[in-house]
């Protein structure tokens, strides 16, 4: 398979960005997949202004940006991993202005059997429910793209590089490439 990481993280040191570098090394380490992890605070996708465009123009953004690039790569995919900190009970705006974007390319992603496992790092203890309203939100994105979310993980961590510190976490993340 062809996986695609998305962190949607801007910070230094990010716990999600850890979270999915963790998940990564398990999959290449056992297993032929291929994973690439975007991080989308390095390129330039703006918010969607809804003119259009897109819909007619092959997926380009009326804007001089990243996002056909970005929704290029997420269409040639066989499985989609996004991470996400927790920023006020739902998604960064970082990865949500990317997932704005399916909008270029949402019928051809309906027509694609992709595989979606979603990874969301929070301050507040798991569970709770920030990570079920950011996981229910997932859930419905799958079903309307007929994608398969096979996978759901919710972290606790507040302070930067705090994730990595968890043996438990850590323990978790590295069996991770079994379950997917
Ligand atoms: C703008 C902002 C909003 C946040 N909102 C929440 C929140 O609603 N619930 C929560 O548990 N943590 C919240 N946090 C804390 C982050 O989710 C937490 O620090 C997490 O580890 C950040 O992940 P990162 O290191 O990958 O950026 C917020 C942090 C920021 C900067």
């Amino acid at each position: 398979m062809k996986i695609l990481m998305l962190n949607g993280s801007p910070r230094k040191g990010s716990n999600t960005r850890h979270a999915l570098s963790a998940i990564a090394q398990g999959i290449t380490k056992n297993t032929s997949n291929t994973v690439e992890i975007i991080n989308i605070s390095d390129v330039n996708v703006g918010a969607c202004i809804v003119c259009d465009a897109c819909q007619s123009n092959g997926g380009n953004c009326v804007r001089p940006d990243d996002t056909k690039a970005i929704i290029d790569k997420i269409s040639a995919a066989d499985m989609l991993i996004m991470g996400t900190p927790v920023y006020w009970w739902g998604v960064s705006a970082q990865l949500k202005a990317v997932m704005d974007k399916f909008y270029s390319k949402n019928s051809e992603f309906k027509t694609q059997k992709k595989k979606l496992v979603v990874v969301a790092v929070g301050a507040s203890a798991v569970p709770d429910t920030q990570y079920t309203l950011i996981h229910e939100q997932f859930n419905c994105i799958a079903n309307f793209l007929n994608w398969e979310k096979v996978l759901e993980l919710s972290f606790s961590a507040h302070e930067a590089g705090e994730l990595e510190k968890s043996e438990e976490a850590n323990a978790e993340l590295a069996e991770i490439w079994k379950k997917i």
